[in-house]
């Protein structure tokens, strides 16, 4: 690859970035590491149209990392509520409580002690380093992967170890070395609003004379990514047995998803089953006991789609003629189930149905 089209890429880009570039978003420019943090650690998890909302209900909330590290687990949970993948909201609170007790709540100002954070990648590390300290550490993300690929016309896998090594290297040589944290969100912008995913706007691109993909009519097979990878799929029967006004919810343990979610009692299967399955299974009987509960309702399947699996819940609400006999669960009104943070799926349903009078 020639040089001069790399010096051609940085300068256009940041030429792009100052004449062109008005994309807003709350954390431009900041320079807090504490804010950059919970921005990055929020938009690992969403788009930034929604993360935005996030964003600034947790800088008002938590203004300070010691804020943070006092807050009670639940709190926390309930304002991550809706993003999902709770493994990073509670390295979240880890990392907080970590910096406010082992660095007297002094973020950390080096590349490597920033990678060493639980729940901070190469990926954030660089983006921290460089928004917050101006250390030059290029990012490397689907948007640059996206952008560079393009540009000089890069047909390697993006998924694979050699073509993430290749990716960083060329995003280091790119990378402005004075103005790296400028330039780290000029290419994320440049990624999300010129340069994007469907429907790049090509003519309006200040690169497209010399842009490969573009020369070469590959812009839509640009990036190549590693063959998706199998999704396993469950499915997730929520029985909500209703006693006395009270419903039976618990907190998901550890070593599967959604950890410390409530959620209802659970059948979960492998494939699709039938009310009769249901009601064959030992902790519906368990339950049951004598008296056969009546249904009161069964929803629609809902889905989720996780990163390495997909979730297909229903749930089936039901009047208990007998008090139950469940021990690892908690009767509550439903009342109570706004205050409690519950996996999205189960958010979603509850807000489709008649108990949305009763969630936030
Ligand atoms: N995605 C991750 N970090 C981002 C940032 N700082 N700006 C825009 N999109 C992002």
């Amino acid at each position: 690859m020639l040089n001069k089209g790399k010096k051609y890429f940085t300068k256009g880009l940041l030429r792009w970035n100052t004449k062109e570039n008005n994309r807003l978003m709350p954390w431009k420019g900041e320079k807090d590491p504490y804010k950059i943090w919970l921005s990055e650690i929020i938009l690992q998890q969403t788009r930034v149209e929604q993360g935005w909302n996030y964003y600034n209900r947790f800088i008002t909330t938590f203004p300070d990392i010691k804020k943070l590290a006092k807050a009670p687990e639940q709190k926390v949970f309930k304002l991550w509520e809706g993003l999902g993948y709770y493994t990073r909201c509670k390295n979240l609170l880890a990392t907080a409580n970590y910096i406010a007790r082992e660095k007297n709540g002094k973020f950390p100002g080096t590349y490597d002690e920033i990678l060493d954070l639980k729940g901070v990648g190469t990926y954030t590390a660089a983006a921290i380093a460089s928004f917050a300290f101006n250390l030059p550490h290029a990012v490397v993300d689907g948007n640059v992967y996206r952008v560079l690929s393009r540009f000089f016309g890069i047909e390697m896998a993006t998924g694979t170890t050699t073509g993430k090594k290749f990716f960083t290297e060329l995003a280091e040589e790119l990378l402005d070395k004075k103005l790296p944290g400028i330039y780290n969100q000029a290419i994320m912008d440049f990624g999300a609003v010129i340069c994007k995913p469907k429907n790049p706007l090509c003519i309006q691109c200040p690169l497209k004379t010399r842009c490969i993909a573009r020369l070469k009519g590959k812009i839509d097979e640009l990036p190549v990514k590693a063959a998706p990878l199998i999704k396993k799929k469950r499915w997730f029967y929520y029985l909500i047995f209703e006693y006395n006004g009270k419903i039976y919810i618990r907190k998901r343990g550890a070593k599967d998803i959604w950890e410390n979610l409530y959620e209802f009692v659970l059948v979960e299967t492998e494939r699709p089953i039938t009310m009769e399955n249901i009601k064959a299974t030992d902790i519906f009987k368990k339950i049951a006991g004598k008296g056969m509960p009546s249904i009161l309702q069964v929803s629609e399947m809902f889905r989720q789609q996780l990163t390495h699996q997909t979730i297909h819940s229903c749930f089936i609400r039901l009047k208990l003629k007998n008090a139950p006999l469940l021990k690892d669960y908690k009767a509550v009104g439903y009342r109570e189930l706004s205050r409690l943070p519950f996996p999205k799926i189960i958010t979603a349903y509850l807000a489709e149905n008649e108990l949305k009078a009763f969630v936030q």
